[in-house]
């Protein structure tokens, strides 16, 4: 698996907004409406910004596209840590976004009632076929965590596509996540890695061949649905060449 490596985080964005753009036409010329995941953390707020821009939101039919998240964390929707209000804050209200093309996991509420209300709703969105999103946004955390799943976590067992509530001891915390049985049923998924922080466990996740799957984020192999890492430099430094293409 190849990265594509661009020199700056905005030229990163601006390629992860282009695609966000193509993969919206297609979707919603095919099938009448586009679904997305987003991330949470700190990387999407750059791609975001690039997406609320003119350059970009004019060339997107908005009334057709339902924004989901991959994860979430239990908190209000107002919480600074909420994945929904960075959304929200940085592309859905700068846009108008409708809230019924808004689909947010309700992190105020118990975290089993919040995963099982919302594994309700992915059901309810895609009826009866399996729940596949068009496109995925993740991260890569620097124990190789993905969406809420976590090195050790019981969600790592799920072997159904679904939302679950997912405890997480090293944050003494619980978090809402897609399994990744439900993020490798999506037609494409999209990593977003940058800083220099996240140089060696990249190296780790891209270069491990142990099939025991060592971090999470090596789960996420989408078939028959594309995967793609996009990824600053300044991340890439420990990758050896072969896995490097630059954008
Ligand atoms: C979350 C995210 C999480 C994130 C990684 C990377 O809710 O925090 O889903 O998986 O993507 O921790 O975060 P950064 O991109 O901010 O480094």
């Amino acid at each position: 698996m190849k990265a594509l490596i661009f020199p700056t985080s905005d030229e990163l964005a601006r390629y992860a907004a282009a695609s966000f753009v193509t993969r919206a036409a297609s979707a919603i010329d095919a099938r009448g409406r586009f679904s997305v995941a987003l991330s949470g953390g700190s990387t999407p707020r750059i791609i975001f910004r690039q997406l609320a821009d003119e350059a970009f939101a004019r060339r997107v039919n908005w009334g057709a596209v339902h924004i989901f998240w991959s994860d979430e964390r239990c908190v209000p929707p107002d919480h600074p840590d909420s994945n929904f209000r960075l959304a929200r804050e940085s592309l859905l209200s700068p846009l108008g976004v409708a809230e019924s093309n808004i689909h947010r996991i309700e992190g105020e509420l118990p975290p089993a009632e919040a995963a099982a209300r919302y594994d309700a709703r992915l059901r309810a969105f895609f009826g009866d076929a399996p729940p596949s999103f068009d496109l995925i946004h993740l991260g890569l955390g620097e124990d190789g965590h993905t969406a809420s799943l976590f090195p050790g976590t019981a969600a790592l067992a799920e072997t159904e596509p679904k939302v679950v509530a997912n405890d997480a001891p090293q944050l003494g915390a619980t978090r809402i996540t897609f399994t990744a049985p439900l993020i490798n049923a999506a037609r494409a998924v999209e990593f977003f890695v940058t800083g220099s922080a996240k140089a060696r466990i990249l190296r780790e996740v891209l270069t491990g061949d142990d099939p025991k799957y060592r971090y999470p984020s090596q789960m996420i192999r989408p078939r028959p649905g594309t995967l793609a890492w996009l990824v600053t430099a300044d991340a890439a430094t420990q990758l050896p060449p072969e896995l490097i293409r630059h954008a």
